[in-house]
C-alpha cells in the first residue's frame, strides 16, 4: 500500500458509501472497509511493510479516511431514511421506526447503601466527615484500646471471628475511632460507616455480617447534651419530624457514662405494638462519653478534651425506614425485592 493506492481506495470507498441504496448495502460497505477484518484495519496492520518515507503519510491518511468514511456512511444513512428511497426501504421493512427502543434494565441503590448515604449526608450538615478503616483489625484496636479487657466475653471465639496472629474481623466500627485519634490531634468530628462481623446465628434480626455507622466528636467541653441533640436531630432527619429519642443507662467499656438510644416506634408512633414489643420504643444506637482511658491510649489528655461516641446498626434503620420484616432479605440479592427501593 502506498499513498496513491490509498487515494484510489478512498475514492472507491466514498463512492460506494454515496451510492448505497439500502441500509443493508451501507452496512456491507462499512464491513468491507471498516469491519474487524476490513481493508482499513488491514492497512494499519501492514504499515510496517510500507516504505519508511511513506509510512507516516499512509498511516495518517488511513486514519483520516476512517473518520471521513464513517461520516459519509452516517450521512448516507440519514439521507436514505429521509428520502423517498429511504421511505421505500422503511416500507420494505429494513427500518421500523415505530419499534420501541431497546429496554435498558435499571439498577437501584441497595437499601443499606441508601441508608449509609443518607446518614452521611445528615451528619455532614453538622460538620462530620467520613473516616474508614479496614474490616480486618487487630485485637488491640478492636478491644484493648477501647478499654475492653481480654477476659471480656466479646473476645471469645464464640462471638468473634479470630483470624490468627492477633487479627480478627472487626466486631464493631469503634476501632476506627482509635485509628483516627492515633493519627489526628483533637478536635475530631467523624462518622465511620462500615461492615462488622460477629458469630451470630442468622435469624430475622441477626446476621453474622452487618453494618454500623460510628460517630465520634472530641473537642473542649463536649457534653452528653450535645450527644443527645445530635442523635435527636439525626432521628428527625432520618425518620421524620415526629420521632422522639430517649436515653437509657447502659454499659460499654469505652464510654462513661454509657447509654442506649431508642427512637419512638415508627409503626405505632409510641403507643405500643408488636414491632416494638408494646414498649413504644426501638433501640437504635449505643453511645456515651468517651472514657478517659481510651483518650490516654491514643495520647489525648482527658483533662483537656472530652467527647462523645455513638454506634448504630444500619440494617436496623433500613428495616424500620423501609418496613423490611427480615434482615435476611437485605442479603438475598433478590432483584424483585431490591428494585422496590
Ligand atoms: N460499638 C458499640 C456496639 O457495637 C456501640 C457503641 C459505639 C457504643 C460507640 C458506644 C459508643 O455495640
Amino acid at each position: 500500500m502506498n499513498r496513491a493506492e490509498l487515494e484510489t481506495l478512498k475514492t472507491e470507498a466514498l463512492a460506494q458509501a454515496g451510492a448505497a441504496e439500502t441500509a443493508a448495502a451501507l452496512e456491507a460497505v462499512r464491513i468491507h472497509y471498516l469491519g474487524r477484518k476490513g481493508l482499513l484495519p488491514q492497512i494499519m496492520k501492514c504499515l510496517k511493510d510500507v516504505p519508511p518515507e511513506e509510512r507516516a503519510a499512509v498511516g495518517q491518511g488511513a486514519n483520516a479516511l476512517k473518520l471521513e468514511l464513517t461520516a459519509a456512511l452516517d450521512a448516507r444513512l440519514a439521507a436514505l431514511v429521509g428520502s423517498q428511497a429511504g421511505q421505500a426501504t422503511v416500507a420494505a421493512g429494513a427500518f421500523d421506526t415505530t419499534l420501541p427502543g431497546r429496554w435498558m434494565p435499571r439498577g437501584s441503590v441497595h437499601p443499606i447503601s441508601q441508608v449509609i448515604e443518607e446518614a452521611v449526608r445528615i451528619f455532614a450538615t453538622l460538620g462530620f466527615t467520613v473516616a474508614e478503616g479496614p474490616d480486618v483489625e487487630n485485637g488491640y484496636r478492636n478491644f484493648e484500646a477501647l478499654n475492653t479487657p481480654d477476659y471480656h466475653p466479646s473476645l471469645d471465639d464464640k462471638d468473634t471471628f479470630w483470624l490468627g496472629d492477633g487479627l480478627l474481623l472487626r466486631t464493631q466500627t469503634s476501632p476506627v475511632q482509635i485509628r483516627v485519634m492515633e493519627q489526628t490531634p483533637p478536635p475530631v468530628r467523624i462518622v465511620t460507616p462500615g461492615r462488622c462481623y460477629r458469630r451470630d446465628t442468622t435469624d430475622a434480626t441477626h446476621s453474622a455480617n452487618f453494618h454500623q455507622i460510628e460517630g465520634l466528636y472530641v473537642d473542649r467541653e463536649v457534653s452528653l447534651a450535645d450527644l443527645k441533640g445530635t442523635l435527636a436531630h439525626f432521628a428527625r432527619q432520618m425518620m421524620g419530624p415526629e420521632v422522639k429519642v430517649r436515653f437509657r443507662p447502659h454499659f460499654f467499656p469505652f464510654t462513661e457514662p454509657s447509654v442506649e438510644c431508642d427512637f419512638t416506634c415508627h409503626v405505632c408512633k409510641g403507643s405500643g405494638c408488636r414491632v416494638c414489643k408494646q414498649s413504644g420504643w426501638i433501640e437504635i444506637a449505643g453511645a456515651g462519653m468517651v472514657d478517659p482511658r481510651v483518650f490516654r491510649k491514643v495520647g489525648y489528655d482527658p483533662e483537656a478534651v472530652s467527647g462523645y461516641a455513638f454506634g448504630m446498626g444500619i440494617e436496623r434503620i433500613a428495616m424500620i425506614r423501609f418496613g423490611i420484616p427480615d434482615i435476611r432479605m437485605l442479603y438475598d440479592n433478590d432483584v424483585r425485592f431490591l428494585k422496590q427501593f
